[in-house]
């Protein structure tokens, strides 16, 4: 990880990087970057949403001013791995249904509240237009209350980089 984020950061000083950043990096990866950074990741992405609430994280990020964006934003309902934790979550449907948004609209606007960057994916043109409309309203106290009630689930385990003879041999290694 040192060599590689030197080199990034040569990327950076040579001026072919205009900012430079991390991706499923927890908190205890990150701190090891901080050590001998001398230029902070501006940002790290990971798995983030209405389901997957990542709070150690995102304090910490808060903390160390590294900005947060959330992939499968929505769950990722249809790949192999991904889960409908999102878009069949009975919460977010109630909350969808009382405010007249798409459930979709709910899980990303939650995402913006929480200072983070949803990168979503729609290889429709009306679905990429409705999440995009998100940025002239909010969500309420209420809403913002029962969303932290919804059970925890990441989908992606990422069992495949645990190993007994890796560098992360369970997943709370991998993870922390
Ligand atoms: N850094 C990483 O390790 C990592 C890992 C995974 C993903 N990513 C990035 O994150 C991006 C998004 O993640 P993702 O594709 O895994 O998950 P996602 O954006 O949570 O979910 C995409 C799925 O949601 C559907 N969808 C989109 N808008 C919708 C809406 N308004 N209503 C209902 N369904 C909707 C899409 O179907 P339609 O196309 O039919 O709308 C697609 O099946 C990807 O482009 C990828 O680059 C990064």
């Amino acid at each position: 990880m040192k060599g590689t984020w030197e080199d990034m950061e040569k990327c950076a000083n040579l001026g072919l990087a205009k900012s430079i950043g991390l991706s499923n990096f927890g908190v205890k990866k990150i701190s090891e970057i901080l050590e001998y950074a001398s230029i902070p990741p501006a940002l790290v992405q990971v798995e983030m949403n209405a389901a997957w609430h990542q709070e150690n994280l995102k304090k910490f990020c808060k903390e160390k001013g590294i900005h947060v964006s959330a992939w499968s934003p929505l769950g990722a309902n249809g790949a192999v791995w991904g889960s409908l934790a999102v878009m069949d979550n009975p919460i977010l449907k109630d909350i969808a249904i009382a405010s007249g948004k798409t459930m979709a609209q709910i899980a990303l606007r939650w995402l913006i509240e929480q200072g983070s960057t949803p990168i979503v994916k729609s290889f429709n043109k009306e679905r990429m237009k409705a999440n995009l409309e998100i940025f002239d309203w909010k969500l309420n106290e209420i809403d913002l209350e029962k969303i932290k009630q919804i059970a925890q689930y990441r989908a992606f385990k990422g069992e495949r980089f645990i190993s007994e003879n890796g560098p992360y041999k369970t997943a709370e290694e991998l993870w922390d």
